[in-house]
């Protein structure tokens, strides 16, 4: 499973034949038995590489190709994903991990250290994954441009009343009514409970404007924003960070970010406060491992992205491999409720924590049903796509 949508659903699914034929007719076994040169392995086609490299359409096959080795390699070993990384000694989690263009940032050595570091109170945290007390999460649900104040009201009391304390909101379309947006989120979430504010542009502004508009939102305190500008500057982020820090203000991103190198940048040039990696942007668990590595040494928490269909059933495991074995800090993870009725495993939250997964495998299986109906193009006549209901939604779209 990967996220993307509608026409680019293709491009990306050629991509994964393409790359996949690379490990066709390769035991499991020997797949994962060297998992870093699996990984090299698999980026290293000269072809391919061109259109990448380690980036883009190439780069969100690769993910699914790898991720769904994991899929597999859990289930043959009838763990959850997050349960295969914390069981491996330090030694074995860096063998799954290509550190080509990072070892200025990190070296193979360094995370064995990292990792041999973290493992004093590893059996209290993997305790605590167990109680399903490893991973708050935070939502967005209350927070979308475009409800009314009643409706904001609502959703923000209903939301603290199953234990949240995190509360994202997204602005930047105007900052009066941003302004006023946040002033209800205060009102109901308070100031001083521990109730934590976030805020999300979603990439709409300039490095100034992004700086002067969140300069009028400061006095809400919101902990950070989050993709003030284009995914791809780097010293942008930084120059923003730079200006909104003596306002206590954070700069997160990361849903975009396409590869360890990317990651790199913005870790050790101080441009991020806080790291959002994606399940499926990136090649993959081993990949994220990568980056897991770097946020831990430059003491950047973890807050992944997860705002998508099948993203938090992902993303569950790699916020419980980050604070059981790499960071051993508590942080938070998105929660959308959304879609969740399609997979056989959905992830849940029960008093404002992630129910951690223990089912083998990865967790995004779909159901069959859901599969037959919405397979695209579907069947001749009988296709759901033809549906009225489709027709609706797409028009509503305007795909
Ligand atoms: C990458 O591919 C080239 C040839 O296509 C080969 O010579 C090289 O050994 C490969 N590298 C790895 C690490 O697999």
């Amino acid at each position: 499973m990967t996220f993307t949508i509608g026409r680019g659903n293709e491009l990306v699914c050629s991509a994964i034949i393409h790359l996949a034929s690379r490990i066709l007719n390769q035991p499991l076994s020997s797949l994962v038995s060297n998992w870093g040169a699996t990984w090299r392995h698999l980026v290293n086609d000269s072809q391919l590489r061109w259109i990448g490299p380690e980036k883009g359409v190439m780069h969100l096959a690769l993910g699914a190709v790898v991720n769904a080795i994991w899929d597999l390699w859990a289930k043959t070993l009838n763990k959850p994903v997050w349960r295969i990384v914390a069981d491996m000694t330090p030694q074995q989690f860096v063998d799954c991990i290509d550190f080509r263009y990072i070892t200025d940032a990190v070296t193979p050595e360094e995370a064995v250290a990292i990792l041999t570091a973290a493992e004093e109170g590893k059996a209290e945290r993997m305790q605590e994954a167990l109680e399903s007390r490893a991973v708050p999460a935070y939502t967005t649900s209350a927070g979308w441009l475009g409800y009314g104040e009643d409706k904001m009201r609502q959703l923000l009391k209903e939301t603290l009343g199953h234990g949240y304390r995190h509360f994202k909101l997204k602005v930047g379309g105007d900052v009066a009514q941003d302004r006023l947006r946040l002033g209800i989120a205060r009102e109901v979430i308070g100031f001083d409970k521990g109730n934590v504010l976030m805020v999300d542009a979603n990439q709409v502004w300039s490095v100034p404007e992004a700086i002067t508009y969140m300069q009028q939102l400061a006095e809400f305190k919101p902990w950070f924003i989050e993709e003030p500008t284009s995914p791809d500057d780097v010293l942008g982020h930084k120059a923003i960070r730079d200006a909104l820090k003596p306002l206590g203000i954070g700069v997160a991103t990361g849903e975009m970010c396409q590869n360890r190198v990317m990651f790199k940048q913005f870790i050790t040039s101080g441009a991020i406060d806080i790291c959002q990696i994606d399940a499926c942007r990136m090649g993959g668990v081993n990949e994220v491992m990568a980056v897991l590595l770097m946020a831990a040494k430059y003491n950047v928490p973890i807050v992944p992205h997860s705002g998508g269909v099948g993203l938090p059933e992902y993303t569950q495991h790699l916020s419980t491999i980050d604070y059981v074995v790499v960071s051993g800090k508590k942080s938070v993870l998105e929660y959308v409720d959304h879609l969740h009725e399609h997979f056989c495993h959905p992830s849940r939250i029960e008093n404002g924590y992630y129910v951690t997964p223990m089912e083998p495998g990865y967790s995004v299986e779909m159901k069959p049903e859901s599969m037959e109906k919405f397979g695209f193009p579907g069947k001749e006549g009988a296709s759901w796509w033809r549906s009225e209901e489709a027709k609706a939604i797409l028009e509503g779209e305007k795909i």
